[in-house]
């Protein structure tokens, strides 16, 4: 995501894809769809679709255990998305790639393996102010029963990381940091190379999670080249399926870990007397595994990569632009995060109109956009509000999307002035 910064304001075409995503043609209200809740979930294209309907089809079963050839097609088929998924993120190998339920799993995975094994309650570790609660929650949970420190990295009212509080909260306790890489709430592409250089220079040991779950959708992410030591993303917002999220570990850290859950697969040998778990990245996939949602995010990864992360990124990038100028020609309205480093998404709210306001007029106008907190109680706490109306890019957005919104928001801007 270094890149971003670096894109010019020359979009690639890339409206052609629209019609991959049938959803699209539909009408919402009587009115085209102008779908802008990709940061929730993104629609999936037809392949993807298609091929977890071709899976269920024509060549399901159970994997890994079967001596049957369609099971053995399917392990082979199910393994080879771990590869292109780490070939996807830049990861060293397939080893250092978990398959969990979402970002959501991947974390708490870290929390009760790397944390409970690791984390003393003398020790700390720091989150931004800007985290999702999927970033937030776990560790807490973790807190109440071992009592370390969390502190706390703010920013400022732009939505960008204060890198000087940041090197302040380091200190001889500190053993984890964890940052979201792009912020679902304010659309902060946050400096993670940086704050990965900043708390290995501090301490080399200190380890670091970036939670991706929004900048491999909007961009070209190398997570060799940032550093981390765990990076999480989910599946359903990349234009694959739920059910199906990625934790990607440094192979020396994820061998330093116990197992997350216990059962079939994860295992080497199980006997009443002692239990033997299989290596990393098995010992963290217990149980039958979401096959075909795997099968699902493999081709959704072929799909965005065929297109080019770049040429997304360029996409939204100006999508962005054009959206940002239209919003801010608007009476009374506000847009929340205006970082310098920003990815498509955009939080705002308007005099007199509450978000949910926003979002229900918007629903009349076949506009959708998510109204509320965005699992960002803290950051809106910083913000002084309870709730934004947020819109937010994927790589079918256009142009007459952001027009149905502006529309919308005139209404809006006329019935609450
Ligand atoms: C930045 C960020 N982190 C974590 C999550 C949680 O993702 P999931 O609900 O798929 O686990 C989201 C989803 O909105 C997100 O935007």
């Amino acid at each position: 995501m270094a890149e971003q910064s670096a894109i010019t304001p020359n979009p690639v075409d890339i409206s052609k894809y629209r019609d991959d995503f049938p959803v699209l043609s539909t009408k919402m209200n009587g009115k085209p769809l102008a779908f802008l809740d990709s940061g929730a979930s993104a629609q999936k294209p037809t392949v993807v679709i298609a091929a977890m309907d071709a899976v269920l089809n024509k060549g399901y079963s159970n994997i890994h255990r079967g001596l049957y050839s369609i099971s053995q097609k399917l392990t082979e088929d199910f393994e080879a998305v771990r590869v292109r998924v780490s070939r996807f993120i830049n990861a060293p190998s397939e080893k250092n790639i978990v398959f969990t339920r979402n970002t959501t799993d991947a974390i708490n995975l870290v929390a009760q393996s790397w944390g409970k094994a690791h984390l003393t309650a003398s020790d700390e570790i720091i989150l931004s102010e800007m985290e999702h609660h999927a970033n937030i929650v776990p560790w807490q949970l973790l807190q109440q029963e071992i009592g370390f420190t969390i502190r706390t990295i703010p920013f400022d009212e732009r939505g960008v990381l204060d890198m000087q509080a940041f090197e302040r909260a380091l200190n001889q306790h500190t053993k984890f940091v964890g940052v979201v890489h792009t912020s679902n709430a304010l659309g902060t592409i946050n400096p993670v190379k940086k704050i990965v250089e900043i708390a290995k220079d501090f301490y080399p040991d200190i380890k670091v999670l970036v939670d991706g779950s929004q900048s491999v959708v909007h961009g070209v992410v190398d997570v060799a080249d940032i550093g981390c030591d765990f990076f999480t993303f989910t599946g359903h917002k990349i234009y694959g399926p739920t059910g199906i999220g990625v934790l990607y570990g440094r192979e020396e850290v994820l061998a330093s870990m116990p197992p997350y859950q216990g059962g079939g697969d994860m295992i080497e040998r199980v006997s009443f007397n002692a239990t033997s778990f299989k290596e990393p990245p098995y010992r963290f996939e217990a149980g039958t595994p979401p096959i075909v949602e795997v099968i699902g995010l493999g081709v959704a990864i072929d799909y965005v990569s065929a297109i080019g992360m770049a040429n997304i990124a360029a996409h939204e990038a100006g999508l962005l632009t054009y959206a940002t100028q239209k919003l801010q020609d608007i009476d009374g309205l506000k847009i929340h995060g205006t970082a310098p480093d920003k990815a498509g998404i955009l939080s705002f709210t308007m005099d007199g109109a509450h978000p949910s306001d926003i979002g229900m007029i918007l629903d009349q106008c076949g506009v959708a956009v998510r109204s509320g907190h965005h699992c960002c109680m803290p950051l809106m706490e910083r913000l002084g509000l309870d709730a934004t109306a947020r819109a937010s890019l994927g790589l079918y957005s256009n142009k007459a999307d952001i027009d149905q919104l502006i529309e919308g928001l005139k209404k809006v801007g006329d019935m609450f002035s």
